[in-house]
């Protein structure tokens, strides 16, 4: 070794300051809230390339899929493009995707040799799809090729390249195949690298080199409360991988915390060389009832010493780790930031805002901004829809849903649209909803409805001169997880239509319920709640792997033939609100 007198003054000067930088660092420790991505964002897959952190999460069939979203300070994310985001990357796979949670499960995200790669594997009936899309700009939608398939076994592929530049999807399993990055061919029979510590579901792995080593980390005990991440590492990219005598390394299950389930997460590095995780959790508290916004991302910070085990901060609502990078919005790229309020008034000719999103690929033509403001041309099933009939697809949503909503990515919130709505037929409807699947939804509609009602319908009767009478109502009705309030009708009141657009809104006024109400939009103070819900209609059941979304439809509720809607029956949003009025970090505050 050498001497400390040989070292120049130059050297001694920059060791110096190098190791004060590195005290300053950890004695000026930053403070920061999760879930840094709230709102449903599960699986996060993340990487830092040149200053900028990008994370990719799941998006089963909603449509556009896999979100990337870009951030300088690990805080305030943008969404910047989808992987998935043409009917024609993937065609007609979308519409044959029945079940309500299908479609794109984990992605691993990664940049290599100046590009970025998205891996995902698309669940279908009986025709699972491993899809490998890449991009040399992230920021762009139309970067995103079409993607190169493979035949995955199983769901959650990682890659990885190795130091001889050879790529792996590891899969749930945890199972390693070699993959050519051209074709999708992958190496048979797979090896079985680690059948982690004996949870159910070994699943969401990511391989690491780091000081000579392979590191393995997996997920663990199923995406629900027993939830966790454990690891593994070996010398040799094949095995034999020895577990950490420490597993899990992260996990918040058997505790009373807030946030739960948490697991399936990623590690990476900021610029300063300091290591960060994103997992996913569940702000539930242990009950795990209520919790609609679903599985949301979290961030951690990680000590990772040279030859050493990483050490996993445990995830809560306030954490302190690593000096955060400076605070910084300048994220190039033109969708919203994730926290960001909505404010929509579809001015002709724009596009539509690129954090609303579709169950499964919409039909043409069915969302469009025009003059009006946005139209919605309605589906002919309803939100739940008929089960699954190869006869009549049209009426199980499966070839598009008429509906468009955004995360609910806050605890309280307030939402309202206006709409313009001139029905001309029974069964022709418009609202808003809280939605999580098509049997977890809580809707406000305005709906002609047949026969006798109130005479407030009378201008809609006089105009069209129908053999039967109809009426025009305000429609509540939800179904869901738990026991569904009883569906509420009541008649428009006389003189609302004739004043303009209608204002719909939902509230989450507390962590439990939400309030939908109706209003016409010229007189606000004239507002009605036609009914309240308990979010735990929209928690887990069916869609324990989706979060909440909050958002407008149209449809004729099985009116018409084939995927047509009789005519008249278009809905127009316009003046789109959408803000967080409070965020639990625990059972009690709020920030
Ligand atoms: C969609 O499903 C139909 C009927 O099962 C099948 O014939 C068709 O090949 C499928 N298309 C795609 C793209 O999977
Ligand atoms: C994991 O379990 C399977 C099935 O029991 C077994 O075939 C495989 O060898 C195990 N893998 C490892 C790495 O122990
Ligand atoms: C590493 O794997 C290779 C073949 O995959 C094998 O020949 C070698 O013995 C392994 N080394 C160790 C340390 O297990
Ligand atoms: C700063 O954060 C790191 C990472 O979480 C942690 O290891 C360290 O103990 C913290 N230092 C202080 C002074 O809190
Ligand atoms: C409609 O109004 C007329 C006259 O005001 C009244 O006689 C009738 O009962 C009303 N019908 C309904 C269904 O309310
Ligand atoms: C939340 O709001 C609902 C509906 O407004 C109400 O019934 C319920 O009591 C509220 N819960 C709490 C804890 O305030
Ligand atoms: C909802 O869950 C129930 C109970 O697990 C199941 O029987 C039903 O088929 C599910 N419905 C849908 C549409 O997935
Ligand atoms: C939803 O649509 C189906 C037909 O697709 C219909 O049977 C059902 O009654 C509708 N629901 C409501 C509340 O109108």
């Amino acid at each position: 070794m050498k001497p400390f007198s040989l070292l120049s003054a130059a050297g001694l000067a920059s060791l110096v300051s190098a190791a004060s930088s590195t005290t300053l660092g950890r004695s000026d420790n930053s403070t920061y809230y999760n879930p840094v991505l709230p709102g449903w964002h599960s699986d996060p897959s993340c990487t830092q390339v040149d200053g900028t952190f990008f994370c990719a999460t799941s998006t089963f069939i909603s449509f556009p899929g896999i979100p990337i979203y870009a951030s300088r300070d690990l805080i305030n994310w943008k969404l910047v493009s989808h992987a998935w985001n043409r009917e024609s990357q993937l065609p007609g796979v979308s519409w044959n995707t029945t079940g309500q949670q299908q479609g794109m499960y984990a992605p691993t995200l990664r940049h290599h040799d100046g590009e970025f790669y998205v891996v995902c594997e698309y669940l279908v009936t009986n025709n699972n799809i491993g899809v490998v899309f890449r991009s040399a700009d992230p920021f762009s939608d139309a970067a995103w090729g079409d993607p190169v398939l493979f035949d995955a076994g199983t769901i959650d592929p990682d890659l990885f390249w190795d130091d001889d530049g050879r790529a792996y999807v590891a899969t749930q399993g945890i199972v390693l195949q070699e993959i050519d990055l051209e074709t999708g061919e992958l190496s048979r029979p797979p090896v079985s690298l680690w059948n982690g510590t004996g949870g159910v579901w070994p699943e969401g792995p990511h391989l690491y080199r780091k000081d000579g080593w392979y590191y393995l980390l997996i997920a663990e005990g199923g995406t629900e409360l027993d939830h966790s991440i454990t690891m593994a590492r070996s010398r040799n990219l094949t095995g034999p991988y020895e577990a950490y005598e420490c597993n899990p390394v992260l996990t918040n299950r058997g505790t009373d915390e807030y946030f739960q389930t948490v697991g399936h997460g990623d590690l990476f590095q900021d610029p300063a060389g300091g290591w960060w995780g994103m997992s996913l959790a569940t702000r539930s508290g242990p009950a795990w009832e209520v919790y609609p916004m679903g599985r949301e991302a979290v961030l951690f910070p990680v000590a990772w010493d040279e030859g050493e085990w990483p050490v996993l901060q445990p995830v809560r609502g306030e954490m302190s780790g690593w000096t955060l990078p400076p605070t910084s919005r300048e994220v190039p790229g033109d969708g919203p930031f994730n926290s960001d309020p909505d404010v929509y008034d579809f001015e002709a000719g724009t596009p539509i805002p690129r954090n609303l999103v579709y169950w499964r690929v919409p039909r043409e033509g069915a969302f469009a901004v025009t003059a009006g403001g946005l139209r919605v041309v309605p589906s002919r099933n309803n939100l739940t829809g008929t089960p699954y009939s190869e006869a009549t697809p049209e009426l199980s949503g499966q070839q598009g849903l008429s509906f468009i909503g955004r995360r609910q990515t806050d605890t309280l919130f307030a939402f309202s649209v206006d709409l313009t709505f001139r029905p001309r037929q029974a069964g022709q409807e418009a609202g808003v909803a809280v939605f999580l699947t098509q049997v977890n939804h809580i809707d406000l509609g305005v709906v002609l409805l047949p026969g006798e009602g109130s005479n407030s319908s009378c201008a809609s009767r006089r105009k069209q001169e129908a053999a039967e009478t109809q009426w025009l109502a305000l429609r509540f009705r939800a179904e869901g997880t738990g026991e569904p309030p009883e569906p509420k009708t009541v008649a428009v009141p006389a003189g609302w239509l004739d004043a303009g657009p209608i204002r719909l809104s939902i509230e989450a006024a507390n962590a439990t319920h939400y309030s939908l109400a109706a209003a016409p939009a010229a007189d606000p103070d004239a507002r009605v709640v036609v009914g309240t819900a308990s979010a735990a209609l929209v928690s887990g059941g069916n869609g324990s792997f989706v979060g909440s979304l909050v958002g407008a439809y149209a449809t004729c509720n099985g009116a018409g033939a084939g995927v047509e809607c009789p005519e008249g029956g278009d809905a127009y949003f316009n003046r789109w609100r959408y803000s967080g009025l409070g965020q639990y970090v625990s059972e009690t505050e709020i920030v």
